[in-house]
């Protein structure tokens, strides 16, 4: 995890600030973020790429708050969105429209309309009807939209089944065998412009080999594609780089950067790379108060004010996310093994499971670490738990950066109906 949390006078702190503190002014449970571990991350995987000549499109989905997009743009980065709501957040935040990548399975035509007149740099394609549709809107404007055509290259990402994208099976991109008709079919339209393959093979990589088979077969393409006369000038690489979460050192991207050399850099492409987890995941921790410690027949349960509402990925893909006791364990301190869980009314509201932690106590604060990428974001209002607010660390300065909602106004958002007035 990058050095930013730290005990510093036996209590955790972001940067220089403690959380002890943070949770006294706001209250738990909150999500955290370091600007220091997302600058350096960004740092990192951009010299990595620069000498491929690449460029970064933060995945806006991974942590899409607007201070966490501003601390990216104001360091050059653009944004791969894949909704309106993305988008409209991103240029909120300051990340010029033409920097912006618009992905993903399923765009309304809305939205294909909003990028169009949101002046955002590349739409891409998914499908022929993402395809037809984009062209009749763009060339309706008097328009050429720049393209990618996301391809499904067939491999294995060897990472969670839920987060694995580039398989055949997957719903994504358009299947390698194809493109070539379909990149055909995009040159003979009026209002868009094919002039880059895009793909996205899955999520939390830490093998990986599979990056190499997708590029090498991305590669292979583009060769095809320009012996056809479609002159392919950028690739879109997507993101998918792992966290390591059960510790260990922090992903190769100098390993990452040197397959992409071997495997498309004689391609003369331009590059574009969307990083979300890897920019944010160890940036961030989630902070929960202990309410209960409770003996069960067979086990223990620790009960903190957070759950899975707050962070749904150990429920929802078997993730494991260290958990650390902001006090400062005493040296020695005996361990046992425990369920870090939460208040829902369900058995799979959990945060850990099988954590040796030192003693705590209701009242005891913990951090669930590496919590900065899809965990705010997937957050819901599960049990009528208000959304979590986001507190951002600069150095010694903090910010609330999204506030927890009053009950009145989580509750006020229903309506009650004539008729039951
Ligand atoms: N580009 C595209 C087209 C994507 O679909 C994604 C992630 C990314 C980039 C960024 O991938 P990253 O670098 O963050 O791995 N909720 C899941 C992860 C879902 C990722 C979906 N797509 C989780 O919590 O693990």
């Amino acid at each position: 995890m990058p050095e930013v949390f730290t005990y510093q006078h036996g209590s955790l702190h972001a940067e220089a600030v403690d959380l002890a503190l943070i949770a006294a002014e706001v209250g738990t449970p909150f999500y955290c973020y370091s600007s220091a571990a997302i600058t350096e991350r960004y740092r990192r995987f951009a010299a990595a790429v620069a000498p491929l000549g690449g460029r970064i499109c933060y995945a806006v989905k991974a942590n899409s708050n607007q201070a966490v997009l501003a601390t990216l743009a104001r360091l050059g980065a653009g944004a791969d969105v894949v909704s309106e709501g993305e988008a409209r957040r991103a240029v909120a935040a300051g990340i010029p429209p033409e920097r912006i990548v618009f992905s993903g399975v399923g765009k309304t035509e809305a939205e294909l309309a909003y990028t169009l007149d949101t002046g955002i740099g590349q739409v891409n394609i998914e499908s022929e009807r993402d395809l037809e549709l984009l062209s009749r809107l763009a060339a309706a404007r008097g328009k050429r939209m720049p393209i990618a055509i996301r391809v499904n290259p067939d491999v294995d990402a060897l990472t969670h089944a839920k987060i694995s994208t580039g398989k055949a099976e997957n719903k994504f991109g358009i299947d390698i065998n194809q493109a070539p008709r379909v990149f055909a079919r995009a040159a003979d339209l009026p209002g868009v412009e094919p002039m880059s393959v895009a793909l996205h093979i899955g999520s939390q990589l830490t093998d990986f080999a599979p990056y190499e088979q997708a590029f090498g077969r991305v590669a292979e393409l583009v060769r095809s594609l320009r012996a056809a006369g479609i002159a392919i000038r950028h690739l879109d690489l997507g993101g998918g780089i792992g966290v390591p979460y059960h510790g260990g050192p922090a992903p190769d991207v100098a390993a990452y950067a040197e397959i992409v050399r071997r495997t498309v850099g004689d391609l003369d492409c331009a590059l574009l790379f969307e990083p979300g987890r890897y920019l944010v995941a160890e940036a961030g921790v989630l902070v929960g108060t202990v309410i209960d410690v409770k003996q069960g027949a067979t086990r223990r349960f620790v009960v903190g004010d957070f759950a899975m509402n707050d962070l749904i990925r150990p429920t929802l893909y078997e993730a494991y996310h260290p958990v650390l006791p902001v006090a400062e364990p005493v040296r020695g301190a005996t361990s046992s093994i425990v369920d870090v869980v939460g208040p829902i009314c369900e058995t799979g509201d959990f945060l850990a499971r099988d954590r040796a932690l030192p003693p705590v106590e209701p009242g005891d604060l913990l951090a669930v670490t590496h919590a900065g990428a899809y965990g705010a974001v997937m957050s819901s209002t599960y049990n009528t738990r208000p959304m979590v607010p986001e507190v951002l660390v600069n150095g010694a300065d903090w910010a609330v950066v999204r506030p927890r909602p009053s009950y009145e106004a989580l509750i006020g958002l229903d309506q009650i109906p004539g008729w039951l007035a």
